[in-house]
């Protein structure tokens, strides 16, 4: 089934369907068949995106400019300092002007309030291009990449190992259980998910005949598991709890000897940057197992398809 995703704002994988999300996967597999053919349909010729950044970002930067780039468009960068956002400007005022230029707005933030009140004001779509509650744009490029490296979400378990109450944790819980797929969070006590997101990743669970697991030990954890998923220890925001944070996530490292406890034929993943040596280790990270790469290209093809779908 194709649904119709136009004027959608894409703030968290929650507000999608799992028929939407398969919408938004097809295409980005279509589109990207195409670009590897050599062949870049102008679909959004004449349209805009505007990028507001608070945070630094590699990826989401460089593939949301270069995918409106090969589909005929126009992307800009903003920085909070280059706006006048930086100088009090309401962000509703902000929504409302950049409504009246650009056919989409991607915004990555601090607060996810952030989003959600440029949402409320904006005419265009808004895109979530990572807040401090859910990176959702993140986890659609990974759908695409476990649905390419795997074939199928039903029946496979995703092990998530470390801070359980950040962005990625969340959107993860949110993608598998919509999905289908079982997820197992291992995080230490005082890192498990928010419990509001919890809630509805289990609804989400009930519905799609998915497990959720939440434990503390990632050994146990990792058994069985077909994709082991990590990320940094410390999130950008975060930085003030940098020392307490490096010691209580010692015990969750994903390394050679954790990765040989899952099955055999278990992809490692991680949405990068890495902290090569904390989270993950070099020998995983350039492993025969790591699809990170994989990953990280899956967000140009992914935000194509969100892009190709939501700008009306
Ligand atoms: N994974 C991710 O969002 O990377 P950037 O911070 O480089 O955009
Ligand atoms: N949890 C990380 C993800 C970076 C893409 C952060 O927010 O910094």
């Amino acid at each position: 089934m194709v649904c119709n995703l136009k004027g959608r704002h894409f703030l968290t994988l929650a507000d999608f369907t799992r028929e939407e999300i398969e919408t938004f996967l097809e295409t980005a597999k279509d589109l990207k068949l195409k670009a590897k053919r050599g062949e870049f349909p102008p679909i959004l010729s004449g349209k805009s995106l505007a990028m507001i950044f608070e945070k630094p970002s590699t990826r989401t930067r460089v593939s949301f400019e270069v995918a409106m780039y090969q589909l005929g468009g126009y992307a800009l960068y903003l920085s909070k300092s280059d706006l006048q956002l930086g100088r009090g400007e309401t962000i509703a005022d902000t929504a409302r002007v950049l409504s009246r230029y650009v056919d989409c707005i991607m915004a990555r933030v601090y607060s996810h309030s952030t989003v959600e009140e440029l949402a409320k004001y904006s005419s265009v779509p808004v895109i979530n291009g990572l807040s401090d509650k859910y990176h959702p744009t993140q986890v659609l490029g990974d759908l695409l990449t476990v649905w390419e490296k795997k074939g199928k979400f039903e029946g496979l378990k995703l092990v998530y190992v470390g801070d359980g109450a950040n962005n990625m944790a969340h959107s993860l819980l949110y993608g598998a259980t919509i999905m289908g797929m079982d997820i197992t969070i291992c995080s230490p006590q005082g890192y498990h998910p928010d419990k509001d997101v919890l809630e509805k990743a289990r609804e989400f669970a009930k519905r799609s005949g998915s497990k959720v697991e939440i434990i503390t030990d990632p050994k146990e954890g990792v058994k069985g598991a077909d994709i082991i998923y990590t990320d940094v220890w410390v999130s950008m925001g975060q930085e003030s709890e940098k020392e307490a944070r490096m010691k209580i996530f010692q015990p969750y490292r994903v390394d050679t000897a954790l990765v040989s406890m899952a099955k055999e034929d278990a992809i490692v993943m991680h949405c990068l940057p890495a902290h090569r040596g904390e989270e993950i280790t070099d020998d995983v990270m350039d492993g025969p197992r790591s699809v990170v790469f994989d990953e990280a290209e899956n967000r140009l093809h992914a935000h194509k398809a969100i892009l190709a779908l939501v700008v009306i």
